[in-house]
């Protein structure tokens, strides 16, 4: 796209530079609009603009896509990478806390991405230092650059952000990537079905929320009798990880496993997501299925972190 910039455009890139990505809630609807017509401009060739710069990917949990997507975005704009994929071998393993450990790599780096397993816990990095800070995910939190990608994925498949049936199952209690999602389409104005078995349902503070922003959800455990209704399914990952009892995890592992036969009970339109990794929760039958959208999800992952990271570095043109 070589459109020049427009001025709200202009005005949102100006208000971001320098800050700190840490909540979907931190945006205006009309802000996650604008984020995304800048986010299409990063489908081309931007090689060099970060030329210099040193992104820090801070991992205290496991990654696959979110590390190696802003690693290969930070290459791609020409800037390096520092940092750790594994806790196990920082300080953190001699008792570090993270505001220390971000004192100090504030000195290597000139931005910072962080995946942690304590909510909050990206909000105290970004309070330790005056460089901006991405979360990548904060326990059973937030993951904002999550939903940018699904939000981003959705507008280039269906054409909108708004308006639209989107149902989240599976884990709608720990998982972060649902919660970021849930808030930011209600927010942008569509209708919500929340489907989960009663040990996962959205925990009551998000529900509080949709109340606020006077959302439209529905809540329910029902798949069958939803698929035919949605316009987007974003299927979560049971969290293993989260869970207290792994009793408790054993009862609901494999409550919702979606094959090519559910999907086909859908719309013409409907589109299947997922942040991934997915463990049974979606048949690989249904990858061949133009419903699928979970691997272009992660595709576009690089083009909004390239976005994010030149954003925050003030480096737009
Ligand atoms: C998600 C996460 O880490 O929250 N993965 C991702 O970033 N794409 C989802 C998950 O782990 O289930």
């Amino acid at each position: 796209m070589s459109e020049p910039w427009t001025p709200i455009e202009r005005e949102l890139a100006e208000q971001m530079r320098g800050n700190d990505i840490i909540s979907v809630r931190q945006f205006r609807p009309q802000e996650l609009r604008t984020l995304l017509s800048i986010i299409e401009r990063f489908e081309g060739d931007q090689a060099g603009l970060l030329r210099g710069k040193v992104l820090a990917a801070l991992f205290f949990e496991p990654s696959t896509r979110t590390r190696l997507s802003f690693e290969s975005a930070m290459a791609r704009l020409g800037g390096g990478v520092i940092g750790f994929a594994n806790a196990g071998i920082s300080s953190a393993a001699k008792g570090e806390t993270l505001q220390d450990t971000i004192r100090i790599v504030e000195n290597y780096c000139d931005l910072f991405v962080i995946r942690h397993p304590r909510e909050g816990s990206a909000r105290a990095a970004a309070n330790a230092t005056s460089l901006p800070v991405i979360n990548g995910g904060d326990g059973s939190n937030q993951h904002p650059t999550q939903t940018l990608l699904d939000l981003y994925t959705i507008k280039r498949r269906l054409g909108r952000t708004t308006q639209l049936r989107i149902g989240f199952v599976g884990d709608l209690k720990y998982g972060r990537a649902a919660h970021s999602l849930v808030q930011a389409t209600a927010m942008l104005g569509n209708d919500l079905v929340l489907i989960a078995p009663t040990s996962l349902r959205l925990p009551k503070r998000h529900i509080a929320e949709l109340d606020v922003l006077n959302a439209s959800y529905e809540e329910t455990a029902d798949l069958p009798n939803a698929i035919p209704t949605l316009d987007v399914l974003y299927v979560t990952r049971i969290q293993r990880e989260r869970f207290a009892d792994p009793l408790n995890y054993e009862r609901v592992k494999n409550v919702y496993q979606i094959n090519r036969a559910a999907v086909d009970t859908g719309k013409n339109e409907l589109i299947v997501m997922h942040p991934l990794p997915r463990v049974n929760e979606i048949h690989p039958d249904v990858d061949a299925s133009p419903r699928a959208a979970y691997f272009d999800q992660a595709k576009n992952g690089v083009t909004v972190r390239k976005a994010l990271l030149a954003l925050l570095m003030g480096a737009v043109r």
